[in-house]
């Protein structure tokens, strides 16, 4: 076990002292105190073992070996900036780029899914010449102060909407404006992008991106209608603006039948830019940009350096390198295919005995349940969410965590080796909460629970 430096009790007195109150932590009334871990399993202090279903960054499992050696080997030979010549940023990007279709084929290595999105906002205003750019309602694109414009998530909360950015509906066909009686959601939310656009250019503006993730995730776990990414993209082009796939949460293989979620749209859908993140390097900074030769060149042609201190260096385009081999050599997206199935037919049982399991819906390993407290009215159940994510850690020791826009969403993202007797017992547990819960709790709605 690893060593123990201080007890929990200090680490937490220490932490309120010199920590920013704002970052906070999970489970802030009693939260776990991780020392190690090892694939999907967390362990605290007294070496207590958690399935972890959160950590969608150790995506190959935490403290993969295989990352582990890549890392170390590297730093053991050289770890210097990119503007030495070196073989690891460009065979990354190779690799990178056999995933992708072929028109995304120029990459800029960056630190976080922040600084991804921060630069595909610039290349879009550099190549477009225009400012304003329409996002999904309740979206999250990152902590820098450009993304807080575009997070509706966030800005709603703090400075408020800029006169540049415009918010489409949430083509979320469980509870938005068009459901899954539509004859054709995706048609119909596209619909209300080219709307927008129209009021747009009647202020006399003009868009630069429609940004989106290409599975809403703060947004609740949305798995986008068939067909609405590919006719946004040609309202927006047509418009004179750029698509792009926020794909922080998404990439990967997380979805397991493709390797990028925008691939689920089908017909051949690609975006102009493509930001990943957080799996990329298994918990190692590492984020990218990808874009075409068009986008590019635009951003070459304004004659300034693009320079970023640490992105794209030797060992972390080693350790992202590593996380591609085990993908595959582990066929972690067809377990993620498999287990994902497993857990969503599970949860879906559930919803025939539970009242208050008032959808599930997902692919592969990105899984939602949404709990409500009546069916018809699709009431959030927003207390009960907190109870279950708190009952899951307190007595069989599974960190979930919820999104969505009122919280109730329970969401699964786990390591990518989470495994079908994992899924067994989070749905085991879950179903025997829901049961205790069933006759009092729903009343508890508005007490505190
Ligand atoms: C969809 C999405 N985009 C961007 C970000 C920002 O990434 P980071 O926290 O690595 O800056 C996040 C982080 O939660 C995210 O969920």
């Amino acid at each position: 076990m690893a060593e123990q430096k201080l007890r929990k009790e200090d680490t937490l007195a220490m932490r309120h002292r010199l920590i920013g109150q704002s970052c906070r932590l999970f489970y802030s009334d009693d939260p776990v105190k991780i020392v190690r871990a090892r694939g999907q399993y967390l362990f605290d202090e007294n070496g207590k073992r958690y399935l972890d279903c959160i950590s969608n960054v150790q995506h190959v499992g935490h403290c993969h070996p295989a990352v582990t050696k890549a890392a170390t080997a590297q730093m053991d030979v050289l770890n210097a900036n990119s503007r030495f010549l070196h073989d690891n940023i460009v065979l990354y990007a190779d690799r990178l780029a056999a995933t992708l279709p072929e028109k995304l084929c120029v990459f800029y290595f960056v630190n976080s899914g922040s600084e991804a999105n921060d630069l595909a906002l610039r290349l879009a205003q550099q190549y477009t010449q225009q400012e304003d750019v329409i996002v999904l309602d309740h979206a999250y694109h990152g902590h820098l102060m450009s993304l807080i414009d575009i997070s509706p998530y966030k800005f709603r909360k703090l400075a408020g909407q800029k006169e540049w950015v415009h918010v489409a509906p949430l083509p979320d066909t469980y509870r938005g404006i068009y459901g899954r009686d539509h004859p054709n959601p995706g048609q119909a939310y596209a619909d209300t992008v080219k709307d927008l656009i129209e009021e747009i250019h009647r202020k006399g503006r003009k868009i630069s991106a429609f940004f989106a993730e290409s599975l809403p995730s703060v947004g609740g776990q949305i798995i986008l209608p068939q067909g609405y990414s590919t006719k946004v993209a040609e309202y927006v082009r047509s418009a004179g603006g750029v698509f792009v796939a926020d794909e922080v949460q998404t990439g990967f293989g997380r979805v397991g039948s493709h390797f990028w979620a925008f691939q689920l749209q089908g017909g051949g859908f690609c975006p102009d830019i493509m930001t990943m993140g957080k799996p990329m390097g298994n918990g190692h900074p590492l984020a990218c940009v990808v874009t075409t030769v068009e986008i590019a060149g635009a951003f070459t042609a304004n004659g300034v350096e693009y320079f970023n201190t640490f992105g794209g260096n030797p060992v972390s385009c080693a350790i992202g390198l590593a996380v591609l081999d085990v993908i595959e050599e582990e066929d972690l997206r067809g377990n993620s295919i498999r287990v994902g199935a497993y857990l969503k037919d599970s949860l879906a049982k559930l919803q025939a005995r539970h009242e208050i399991v008032g959808d599930v819906r997902g692919v592969g390993l990105f899984v939602g349940l949404e709990l409500v407290t009546d069916r018809e009215k699709k009431t959030p159940a927003t207390k009960a969410a907190a109870r279950v994510v708190k009952k899951l850690k307190e007595e069989d020791r599974i960190c979930v965590s919820t999104d969505g826009p009122w919280e109730n969403v329970v969401k699964f993202k786990p390591p990518m080796c989470f495994s079908t007797e994992d899924a067994e017992l989070v749905v085991r547990c879950i179903d025997r909460i829901l049961t205790e819960m069933k006759t009092s709790d729903l009343k508890l709605e508005n007490e505190d629970i």
